[in-house]
């Protein structure tokens, strides 16, 4: 008997196939609780390598391993069931060669079920993207500021805002489109160069600081709750979650000194008839040997 999930979830040629359409909605997830809010109105969860900031409190991404994206890709996956999941690889994990970007998409995918892998690199990565996507492996582009490359361009600036620097960009977009990828995330742009490059390239383009005219955008999803203490210039905070978590903190620790928590709603009574023991004193604690 085969068993069928009710609910299908959407696919990488799905997405592909949103070019030009109704926005896409994008958001990233590390968590199952996370995932399950986004998942109701969201066509991608990104579980993107920014998990090094956002979850361990790292500098920049450079850390992040395999291990610690298939791990948070298994909750996302577990808490979601419409939207596509997409899996970040991390630094290290398939620069050196195509052979080794199959090897650890191919784990990732197996490991936690997700649709799709993102990598970030336009020319360099042509070959690559073109080798996974032939063997099975969706791949999501990723372009402009490219944040594994950090050591090398020294620093999160945004890219193309001089338009004599526009021709590498649009050469990267259109390397990660014709190699096969399905999308193509443009990373901190110039506006009117994330809308060239959207009208150029026949994948969607997703973009993240680029610009209105993209074919879907997306944001870390703490950072437009407001938990993040740093942002870019291009996240908009669409909540403030810190104060209300901060309150509700300070609250259970109020009630916890005060002892008013946890109160008879929240703690297990004795089953009906059963003849509740008389419950002594327990002695005070020891304060220390006694002194003579
Ligand atoms: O890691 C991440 O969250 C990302 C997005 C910023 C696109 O790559």
């Amino acid at each position: 008997m085969s068993v069928q999930n009710e609910t299908r979830r959407l696919t990488a040629p799905d997405i592909r196939a949103r070019k030009g359409g109704e926005p896409l909605v994008c958001l990233t997830s590390y968590h199952a609780h996370t995932a399950r809010i986004v998942d109701a109105h969201c066509d991608v969860i990104l579980v993107g390598d920014s998990l090094g900031m956002v979850m361990h409190g790292l500098e920049t991404t450079i850390p992040v391993t395999l291990d610690m994206m298939i791990l948070q890709g298994l909750a996302v996956m577990r808490g979601s069931k419409r939207a596509l999941v997409v899996v970040d690889m991390p630094f290290g994990s398939y620069e050196a060669s195509k052979e080794q970007a199959f090897a650890s998409a191919a784990r990732v995918m197996k490991a936690t079920g997700c649709g799709a892998i993102k990598i970030e690199g336009g020319r360099r990565m042509e070959q690559t993207i073109a080798f996974l996507a032939e063997r099975g492996v969706p791949v999501m582009g990723h372009v402009g500021l490219t944040p594994q490359s950090i050591n090398t361009i020294g620093s999160f600036r945004a890219q193309g805002r001089d338009e004599s620097d526009w021709a590498p960009i649009e050469a990267d977009a259109r390397a990660v489109a014709d190699a096969g990828a399905f999308a193509v995330v443009l990373e901190a742009i110039a506006e009117p160069l994330g809308r060239r490059i959207t009208a150029q390239v026949p994948i969607p383009t997703i973009g993240i600081g680029a610009s209105v005219a993209c074919d879907g955008q997306i944001l870390v999803l703490e950072d437009m709750l407001g938990l993040s203490p740093r942002v870019p210039k291009f996240v908009k905070r669409f909540g403030e979650l810190g104060p209300s978590i901060e309150q509700a903190v300070q609250r259970f620790a109020q009630e916890v000194r005060s002892r008013s928590f946890p109160g008879m709603d929240h703690v297990y009574p004795m089953r009906k008839g059963a003849t509740e023991p008389s419950v002594t004193r327990l002695p005070e604690r020891s304060k220390g040997p006694a002194r003579s």
